[in-house]
């Protein structure tokens, strides 16, 4: 390969950032850090510049996913951005009336719970997505050598809301679809996963340098049934991602038990929530791969020697694993204070690697 073929991650300075060499498991000159929902959310300047703005459209206007995803990084000084954007986007992008709902999230106005549901659901083209390119290549260019995470639902995830409608908390038609038809099912997790590839190839091709899938609520299965109806399609995304040669996280919420199961569908990084020391989840996700995560969200509303406390025990417990990135162990919820996150970056980027 010339020097002219190398994708824009394999750039000298984005190549050298501390989150890409956490990533691979390389030395790192301090632990790198970054939030999941770091762009929205508790920003004052990112709530000013939605106002009177839908989510969706937002989402589909390269201005604002240029301006909101440079936000926190402006901001905080994290070592990533992620692309603002949301896991529904490829899903409208193919046709599916969905909408976002401020304060409920996702809702599909015809959901998916037959056969006949499964045409409804066409390949993704780049040319559908021409907007996340366009707002990719110009992110990569303002970034400079702070390298830009793209991101997919996973197909999991991405199913639950189209078959359930909406949000969910039990999660009662996906899974009685799941068990009544299995072939409807795997049929459906099928073309998510090839949705959710694709998007995650539109995003590198502009110049992602990482990307994450998000199957935020596979921890509602059982190991067995993870391993049964979900992993495979899992693995199929991130198989179909795999030639892009950038690093691949895997994340999700409540998965301690699943954490050996999402090791085994490939990625190179798994995300880890609070509710499992990061030693622990090395040792269950297997010694050769990264670990991301995992203060608890809510520990950022406590004083700030409690937060940097939790920190230091997260960094330290982290060690176990060859490379470490902070993060939480879910979104930044909505009321966070912002400085706090701000102090904590520096107390993180302080602390000895
Ligand atoms: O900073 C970032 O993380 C980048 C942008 C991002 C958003 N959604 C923007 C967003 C990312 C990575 C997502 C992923 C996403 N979307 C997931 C997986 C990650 C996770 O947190 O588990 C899920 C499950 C969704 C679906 C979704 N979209 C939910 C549950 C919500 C929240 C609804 C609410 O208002 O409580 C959304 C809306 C959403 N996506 C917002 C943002 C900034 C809030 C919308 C707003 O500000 O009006």
């Amino acid at each position: 390969m010339t020097c002219d073929d190398r994708p824009v991650a394999a750039s000298p300075t984005a190549s050298g950032s501390a989150f890409l060499l956490a990533c691979r498991g390389e030395p790192v000159p301090h632990v790198p850090v970054w939030f999941m929902r770091q762009a929205g959310r508790s920003l004052p300047e990112y709530r000013a510049l939605r106002d009177g703005v839908p989510m969706l459209e937002a989402c589909s206007r390269p201005d604002m996913v240029v301006e909101i995803t440079l936000q926190p990084v402006r901001r905080y000084g994290v070592d990533a951005a992620i692309l603002f954007s949301d896991i529904v986007v490829p899903l409208k992008a193919v046709g599916v009336d969905v909408d976002i709902v401020p304060g409920t999230g996702p809702v599909i106005a015809d959901p998916f719970r037959t056969a006949a549901d499964i045409g409804r659901l066409r390949p993704l083209q780049p040319d559908d997505v021409s907007y996340v390119t366009e707002s990719v290549r110009a992110l990569v260019g303002e970034l400079g050598a702070v390298p830009l995470i793209g991101f997919a639902g996973a197909p999991f995830t991405l199913a639950s809301y189209l078959v359930e409608g909406g949000p969910s908390r039990d999660h009662a038609r996906t899974k009685a679809l799941m068990h009544g038809e299995p072939e409807v099912w795997h049929a459906l997790l099928d073309r998510l996963a090839n949705i959710a590839a694709a998007f995650l190839q539109v995003q590198v091709a502009a110049g992602a340098a990482a990307v994450q899938l998000f199957d935020s609520w596979a921890g509602v299965l059982s190991l067995t049934d993870y391993q049964q109806f979900v992993q495979p399609h899992s693995a199929s995304v991130l198989a179909q991602t795999a030639h892009l040669g950038v690093p691949r996280i895997h994340f999700g919420v409540g998965t301690g038990e699943l954490l050996g199961a999402m090791g085994e569908a490939g990625a190179d990084v798994v995300g880890v929530d609070w509710r499992v020391p990061l030693d622990v989840a090395a040792q269950r996700i297997g010694s050769h791969r990264p670990v991301q995560g995992n203060l608890d969200p809510a520990v950022l509303f406590a004083p700030t020697q409690v937060v940097h406390a939790s920190a230091a025990a997260i960094i330290d417990s982290g060690r176990r694993a060859p490379g470490h990135v902070f993060n939480l162990g879910h979104g930044v919820l909505p009321a966070t204070d912002p400085d706090a996150l701000a102090r904590l970056v520096d107390f993180v980027h302080a602390y000895p690697a």
